[in-house]
């Protein structure tokens, strides 16, 4: 542990001694957590953050940003006829080579819910968490290639103690035990406008976990390359936690990615409209990049092409497939910051805890997308919304609970249909009954027609029960 005299004199480094203006009242244990918070600061990491503060939030808008090269989805399926993409894709699941990462370690703010947004239930019908239907489709994917799938999930200090309770509880939902791996992201600490940290008690600095771009890090330092090394991965399916329609490892992507040679390969989506909060996937130069919506100016984001279409149209949905070699390469990149204005809860001086009303804290943190510039081969990939992404951001409105569980039923509602099923709609398209399918019943309209035709018969009286159960 850092001594006191270390702590102070990296303190002075960057302009913080008065992080340690309460020491003199503070018990043996909140010294030692002190000191142990004040070890992980980097000095050279505050410099950066302070000589960010009084500029104006970054955006692409100085540089000249052109739409990126999209493989859109005729194309794929054009591909696909002749460079069988799929059968790659399963080929590499079979062989064992492939790993799932799930970013966690953020905290859900938006959407209200106090506990790891991946306990959400989200089961139109079962009630399953986030957690539970990922989970489940790792292990429907074990099962269906008959291979190990090591299950990788970035937690943060502010939820890793109950995601971890939340899989033993569950018995790690089926998932062997050696396969969920789970490791914490850093945390980053915030400043106030001169610059300063900011404790929120006269022992604690502020901190908050510091981005997904802090992945690579925590991949290194908590030894998952070494544990990927030793299980011969070599690719890594990685996504976030708020989206239950995702196709883990979905073989068509990872057979386009393997086909490519591709470092990173990144699912894209036209936007739902000019200022949905996606990321957008652009060209700088000779150099792929992603853009925060944030940072686009009013123009880029609502500029329009003679066909009415949206010029930077597509939108990452934080589905990527990496090649491990390229995840090791970018763990020692300087990824750079991004910067957000919040409010937060913090001593004043007299030592009394404010909560502001108005932002008072400049947050930092990376972003994973920004090691696409990096990439020798970058792709960018079309799929079809409707089936893959419809994520549970938002308490009420789009993105919500309500839109998701309808995008999931509708889903299901799709496969039963593809298997001949006749499925009861609402006057707006919408399933009229509850539906759910487990992933380890089928991951998809082709696993369903398989159950059927091996005489599983489905009662449609099913739907009907569960909804009028109310379960
Ligand atoms: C994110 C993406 C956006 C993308 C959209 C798709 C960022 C900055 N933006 O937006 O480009 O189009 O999703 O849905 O990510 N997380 C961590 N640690 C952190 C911060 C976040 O693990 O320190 C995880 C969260 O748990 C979550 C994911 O990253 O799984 C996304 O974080 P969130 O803040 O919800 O991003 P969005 O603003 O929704």
């Amino acid at each position: 542990m850092i001594s006191f005299d270390a702590a102070k004199s990296k303190l002075a480094e960057c302009g913080q001694e008065h992080a340690l203006r309460f020491w003199d009242g503070l018990g043996e244990a909140e010294r030692d957590a002190l000191l142990g918070q004040i070890e992980t600061i980097d000095a050279e990491s505050i410099k950066l953050m302070q000589s960010m503060l009084g500029t104006e939030p970054a955006t692409a808008g100085e540089a000249t940003i052109e739409p990126s090269p999209v493989v859109e989805l005729a194309a794929i399926a054009e591909r696909e006829a002749t460079e069988n993409l799929t059968e790659l894709g399963c080929a590499a699941l079979s062989g064992g080579t492939v790993g799932v990462v799930l970013v966690a370690g953020g905290q859900g703010s938006r959407l209200g819910f106090d506990g790891p947004k991946g306990a959400y239930s989200v089961g139109p019908i079962s009630g399953a968490s986030l957690f539970e239907i990922h989970a489940r489709k790792v292990l429907a994917l074990e099962q269906k290639f008959g291979a190990e799938i090591p299950f990788y999930i970035m937690t943060s200090q502010v939820n890793d103690a109950p995601t971890r309770a939340f899989f033993a509880e569950n018995d790690n939902f089926d998932l062997a035990a050696d396969r969920v791996l789970f490791f914490t992201q850093g945390m980053w600490p915030a400043l106030d406008g001169d610059g300063k940290l900011m404790l929120d008690s006269p022992s604690h600095i502020f901190m908050s976990p510091d981005g997904h771009g802090g992945t690579l890090t925590a991949l290194q330092q908590r030894g998952m390359f070494d544990d990927m090394d030793r299980r011969g991965i070599k690719t890594i399916f990685f996504f976030q936690v708020d989206n239950p329609l995702v196709e883990i490892a979905d073989p068509a992507f990872l057979g386009l990615h393997v086909k490519e040679g591709a470092d990173i390969s990144i699912k894209v989506c036209s936007k739902r409209d000019p200022e949905e909060g996606l990321g957008i996937v652009a060209r700088k130069g000779d150099r792929n990049i992603i853009v925060e919506y944030s940072e686009l100016t009013p123009e880029q984001m609502h500029e329009t092409l003679p066909d009415g279409n949206l010029k930077l149209r597509f939108g990452s949905v934080a589905i990527h497939v990496f090649s491990v070699p390229f995840l090791k390469q970018e763990a020692a990149a300087q990824l750079p910051l991004h910067v957000a204005h919040k409010k937060v809860p913090c001593l004043d001086a007299s030592g009394t805890l404010v909560s502001p009303d108005s932002p008072n804290a400049y947050k930092f943190e990376k972003f994973i997308f920004d090691v696409v510039p990096d990439a020798k081969v970058a792709i960018n990939v079309e799929f079809e919304r409707a089936n893959e992404f419809s994520p549970v951001k938002n308490a009420v409105g789009n993105d919500s609970p309500a839109t998701c569980q309808r995008d999931m039923m509708l889903k299901a509602a799709g496969w039963l249909e593809a298997c001949g099923v006749e499925v009861a709609r609402d006057s707006e398209g919408g399933a009229l009954h509850k539906i759910e399918i487990d992933p380890c019943f089928a991951l998809g309209a082709a696993d369903l027609a398989g159950k059927l035709g091996e005489g599983f018969a489905f009662d449609a009286d099913l739907l009907l029960d569960a909804s009028e159960d109310g379960c």
